[in-house]
């Protein structure tokens, strides 16, 4: 019994002394670090780029595709000209036979219905008939589509949607592509 005892106790000890040894070993990830890391930089206004709405039917292709997909590789129809499913992550080099990351769109469908919408969320307003609605009665005017889509902040610093240009996630011309689409006539 007394030998049973101290075989139990040692491995009781044993399990210890392990457990202390693994936890050291496996790498704890800092969460404040990858909080830091995901916070968003300060709201910013932006001023839209001159000639930025276009009526081109390559442009607003171009707006249309970022806003119903959610990225490169989810996509199902071919991109159109001018926009590509991947792209290089800004610094990073690559060598011929790398894989280049899908590039990721703006999803905006999952928040707003539209013409064409494929199962649309309603977080964000009904986007039908923008330019009847919205910019024909001068309830909203260009520049404010284009800064809503590049930082929503400014308006409402509790805004919900994403947000495009601060963080890098689209160029300026990008921008003008999706506020073009948002504002063109549609079937
Ligand atoms: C996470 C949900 C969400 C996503 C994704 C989203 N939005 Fe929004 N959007 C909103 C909400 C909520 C509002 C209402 C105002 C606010 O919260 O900023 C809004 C407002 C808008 C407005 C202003 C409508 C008005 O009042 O005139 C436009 C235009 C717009 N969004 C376009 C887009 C586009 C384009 C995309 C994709 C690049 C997009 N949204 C993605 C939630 C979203």
């Amino acid at each position: 019994m007394k030998f049973l005892k101290s075989v139990l106790m040692v491995s009781a000890i044993s399990v210890t002394v392990s457990l202390t040894l693994l936890q050291a070993g496996v790498e704890q990830p800092d969460a404040l670090k990858i909080l830091a890391k995901d916070k968003l930089k300060p709201a910013k206004e932006y001023t839209m780029p001159a000639n930025c709405i276009s009526s081109d039917k390559k442009v607003i292709a171009i707006g249309e595709y970022i806003f119903h997909n959610l990225n490169g590789k989810k996509a199902k129809k071919k991109p159109p000209v001018g926009l590509s499913k991947t792209q290089m992550k800004p610094g990073k080099t690559y060598k011929p036979g790398d894989k280049i990351p899908a590039k990721q769109y703006g999803n905006c469908v999952a928040c707003h219905n539209i013409e064409g919408a494929v199962g649309a969320g309603n977080i964000g307003p009904d986007l039908h008939n923008y330019k009847k609605h919205f910019i024909d009665t001068k309830a909203r005017n260009v520049q404010y589509v284009y800064q809503q889509i590049a930082d929503s902040r400014i308006h409402d610093k509790d805004s919900r949607m994403t947000i495009n240009l601060t963080t890098g996630l689209f160029t300026p011309e990008e921008v003008c592509a999706i506020a073009s689409y948002v504002v063109s006539e549609k079937k």
